[in-house]
């Protein structure tokens, strides 16, 4: 039987269940969850399950009481994670189940109302775009900080003439500044296609429900606005089936991380011998205790090194998506990694 008991314990009802006779076996449950990623978007679900339960309540679809319990409990919940206490289990499969679930063990009935009217194929896609919502929210705010110190260094060597290279050849003399603002450039576009996919990710999928969206009166702009997003999506198998907004984010991502790859060459190259323009200081270099002559110039190979990543991260969703009908797969899941 390999290390799985033969004799499994006795296993919590899924929440999906109700006509299931059998639990899946715990290889299948190692094999298809996702809160071992996906707990990183629990500020996120918390978030929409405010809104949401705000929401029902508004339109008399849980009681006032109900709302407030549920509230409570979530507040309650993300203490719970944040002070490390919360206790994540692999057999709820994912965030939204794991906080649902929890929510329920605390405060019992009103917690199974939270669900009224959504499914955990729009909850995802909330989440998922609220979380990428904050990431390019900091990475403009890393842009403008490289910006600013490539614009200090330009101005701390005003005047300084070097090579300009076309082929790798000496071509003509440049000024130092000219070239450190045109890298200043292409992160200013890198920073504006950020910009731009904000805008077109920030619609909201809530109420699109499983795929069909629900019958029951809900206020699908009341939840948009209260997370602010521009207005809600309006198709709602459009909301659930695509992650464009993702490769968007990703594409993006690819090519800043191929201008900071340039970057990063031509700065190796300034480090070596040979170029020898630039002396990279103690604190960012490493060395050789068998050749002592050597300063190597790590972080900007890495900056060059990791950069593949982010190329790989995105022809990863590309390829995920590709092949996929509408609507909602669990091939999915693997976006959020
Ligand atoms: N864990 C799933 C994911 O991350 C949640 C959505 C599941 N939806 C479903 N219909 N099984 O994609």
């Amino acid at each position: 039987m390999g290390p799985y008991p033969a004799q499994a314990q006795p296993k919590e009802a899924k929440l999906w269940g109700g006509r299931f006779e059998e639990g899946v076996t715990d290889v299948v449950e190692r094999f298809t969850e996702s809160i071992s990623f996906d707990k990183q978007l629990y500020k996120q679900d918390i978030m929409g399950s405010r809104a949401h339960a705000t929401m029902l309540a508004h339109q008399g679809l849980i009681t006032v009481s109900d709302r407030d319990s549920i509230l409570q409990g979530l507040d309650e919940i993300e203490r719970r994670i944040e002070n490390g206490e919360f206790n994540w289990r692999a057999d709820r499969e994912d965030v939204h189940m794991n906080i649902e679930a929890a929510l329920t063990d605390l405060i019992g009935e009103p917690a199974k109302k939270l669900h009224t009217a959504r499914s955990r194929n729009d909850q995802v896609l909330t989440d998922f775009r609220l979380w990428c919502r904050d990431a390019i929210d900091k990475i403009l705010v890393s842009m403008k900080q490289l910006q600013v110190s490539l614009i200090t260094l330009a101005l701390n060597n005003e005047g300084l003439i070097v090579p300009g290279y076309t082929h790798l050849q000496r071509a003509q003399p440049v000024l130092l500044q000219h070239l450190l603002l045109a890298y200043v450039e292409e992160i200013e576009r890198d920073a504006g296609r950020l910009v731009d996919c904000r805008a077109r990710m920030n619609f909201c999928p809530l109420g699109a429900c499983a795929l069909a969206g629900t019958g029951l009166p809900i206020d699908r702009f009341m939840t948009s606005e209260a997370l602010g997003f521009t207005a809600p999506l309006r198709n709602s198998i459009d909301a659930v089936s695509d992650r464009d907004f993702v490769l968007e984010f990703l594409s993006a991502n690819a090519i800043t991380a191929v201008h900071l790859s340039r970057l990063g060459e031509e700065w190796v190259l300034w480090a070596s011998e040979e170029f020898g323009f630039i002396t990279p200081s103690d604190s960012v270099s490493t060395g050789s205790s068998i050749m002592p002559q050597k300063k190597n110039p790590d972080p900007m190979e890495l900056v060059r090194g990791k950069s593949a990543r982010v190329i790989g991260d995105l022809v990863t969703l590309l390829t995920l998506c590709k092949g996929l009908p509408h609507a909602y797969n669990r091939d999915l899941q693997v976006a959020k990694e």
